[in-house]
């Protein structure tokens, strides 16, 4: 193998830029020719594709976003656009992948595998709804970014006597809910694994209030349903005046933490070393701290376990 290209593709996450910084530098470590693919399969299908050299990656190991730029694309999910990204690989005597994004990407990376693209996935993505791995690459700096965000709104709720229902992404999974509700001392965490209880919830900020309590803050995954109707029905339930913030994109951008750099280096310069022993078709991921690696149909039929553990913490805690 002498060519091989990366790219980010999905929503991005912090922490991809860590890991393509890995994926480059292995490379030329490795004299292999490295070359970046912007805006994901959008990017490979177009052939929107440049050579990378160890200045390509410098003073990017801080930064949130991905400086190969993604994208969602359905053309590739069609024949023809899948086609034209093989082509693509062949036109660039591409002859090895590093594929790094969430669910839907890894499905990306394991079509073009079973297209015969000696491919290898990483897992990035804030949900970390990736079931054979215990967390994906930037899933702990947007947990950061929204205990950051409780902790201001906590302030806000205590001065006015309020509650307020934070918003939080996640898509169908209630992790970042639960990890930063749990950190962020949060009195309710509504998350679509546990079936919600809209009276629990009114009951606990009443028994809050009645113990002299004077914030009450309720974390929502934005895969359960509407904020607004959520805090108006706790209003109208309790008559505590209930606000709402949605947080939106902030969660997907920012400075990734150590622990994300960390995993996004580990993960990237194995990809590398993967792809030169010729172990390919597989996907990286993080258990019990340790990198592994999965052949990654297999990596993709797990599904995500609940941690019901934190959740329960949280519960008793929150009392
Ligand atoms: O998958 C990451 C994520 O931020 C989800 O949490 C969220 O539901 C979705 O992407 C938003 O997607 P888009 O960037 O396409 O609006």
């Amino acid at each position: 193998m002498k060519t091989i290209g990366v790219l980010t593709s999905g929503g991005d996450a912090p922490g991809m830029n860590a890991a393509i910084r890995a994926v480059v530098r292995t490379g030329i470590y490795n004299n292999f020719r490295v070359m970046g693919i912007r805006q994901g399969f959008s990017g490979l299908i177009n052939g929107d594709i440049f050579e990378m050299n160890l200045s390509s990656v410098a003073d990017i190991i801080h930064r949130g976003g991905t400086m190969l730029r993604s994208a969602r694309s359905e053309e590739f999910k069609t024949e023809k656009g899948f086609k034209k990204a093989l082509n693509v690989l062949e036109v660039f005597s591409i002859d090895g992948l590093v594929v790094l994004g969430g669910d839907g990407t890894l499905k990306g990376a394991r079509e073009l595998s079973k297209a015969g693209v000696p491919t290898i996935g990483i897992p990035c993505t804030i949900d970390n709804d990736c079931g054979y791995t215990d967390y994906t690459i930037g899933f702990f700096t947007a947990v950061e970014t929204v205990v950051d965000a409780i902790s201001k709104i906590r302030d806000t709720s205590t001065s006015h006597g309020r509650a307020n229902v934070i918003e939080v992404m996640g898509r169908d999974c209630g992790d970042i809910a639960l990890y930063a509700g749990l950190a962020g001392g949060a009195e309710s965490i509504i998350i679509p694994e546990v079936e919600f209880d809209i009276d629990e919830v009114c009951k606990r900020a009443l028994q809050g209030k009645n113990r002299g309590k004077l914030h009450h803050i309720i974390v929502l995954a934005e895969g359960v349903g509407n904020a607004y109707e959520v805090a108006q029905t706790i209003q109208e339930k309790t008559g505590i005046d209930t606000r709402v913030t949605v947080l939106g994109y902030i969660q997907r951008g920012g400075n990734p933490t150590s622990f994300d750099r960390i995993m996004a280096s580990q993960m990237g310069n194995r990809a590398v070393e993967l792809l030169k022993e010729g172990k390919v078709g597989r996907t990286l991921g993080m258990k019990c701290n340790e990198i592994i690696d999965m052949d990654i149909d297999e990596a993709l039929k797990i599904e995500k376990k609940f941690d019901i553990e934190k959740y329960n913490t949280s519960k008793i805690l929150s009392i």
